[in-house]
């Protein structure tokens, strides 16, 4: 997700574009299959990542955060209280009960792919932290049901915004979705609040990286010394799901479809 934006405007995707933005995706989506069936009592976040390094490069794409702002590794994987951008680390292992957050970006022929997902590892703790991942999956899929042309980025941004504050979790606002194509953040900023009717007419041709993050508590964010892993300020679970969507004649088309 992008803090802020580089220039304003948005740029469209021919169909062939979009095909190799699928391919991208699709990459991210076989991955982030392997990576939930890899997550398990005892694995540390650092092996996961090693996995997906090892498919990256097998499949002929490259990783598409190592190296972004100097980020150090192929995935973030984010656990509990964490909401995103959690380092791996060979120290961080994964126990029975946590809520895992995995992100993957992708590079492949000079088009990104980007996705995201939450589980839990084993059962989840609470009827409340079940509930919290379901929830936070519904909001996405709100909001990609919104991503058609002629309606509004704000609509997207109010559907999820709505799911999420009806069932009483917290919307991260620090963080948003973004556009993507041949750059990983692209305009325009997608985030998961806003007023339906507002902002940019979606059009035939835009990609968009939706991913809303939601908390069992208060919204608010604190970055943690490592400079990367952003954790909820009351230390409240957090969860985190991803899609790259393209707006078509035919509705939305779900790039990294094939992982949820
Ligand atoms: N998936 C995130 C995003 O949408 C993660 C990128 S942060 C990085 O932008 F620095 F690790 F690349
Ligand atoms: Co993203």
């Amino acid at each position: 997700m992008k803090k802020r934006p580089g220039s304003r405007r948005i740029i469209l995707k021919a169909p062939w574009e979009i095909e190799k933005l699928r391919a991208a995706n699709q990459i991210v989506a076989e991955i982030l299959h392997e990576l939930k069936e890899s997550v398990k009592d005892g694995v540390t976040t650092a092996e996961l990542d090693r996995i997906a390094g090892d498919r990256i490069s097998q499949k002929g794409a490259r990783p598409a955060f190592k190296g972004y702002h100097g980020y150090p590794a192929c995935t973030c994987i984010s656990i509990n209280e964490e909401i995103v951008h959690g380092i791996p680390s060979d120290k961080k292992i994964i126990n029975k009960g946590d809520l895992v957050s995995i992100d993957l970006g992708v590079i492949l022929d000079g088009y990104y792919g980007d996705a995201a997902f939450s589980c839990f590892a084993g059962q989840a703790p609470t009827e409340q932290a079940q509930r919290l991942l379901h929830v936070t999956k519904e909001a996405l899929y709100a909001g990609i049901r919104r991503a058609k042309a002629r309606k509004r980025l704000g609509d997207i941004s109010a559907a999820v915004q709505d799911v999420a504050e009806s069932q009483g979790f917290g919307v991260v606002r620090k963080f948003v979705g973004h556009g993507i194509g041949k750059a990983l953040h692209e305009p325009p900023e997608v985030p998961n609040f806003g007023v339906r009717g507002s902002g940019p007419v979606l059009k035939k041709g835009m990609v968009i990286a939706i991913e809303p993050m939601l908390t069992m508590g208060s919204y608010e964010v604190e970055i943690l010394q490592d400079g990367w892993t952003a954790v909820t300020r009351d230390r409240s679970l957090a969860a985190h799901f991803e899609h790259t969507v393209a707006i078509t004649d035919k509705g939305p088309d779900i790039l990294s479809d094939g992982f949820i």
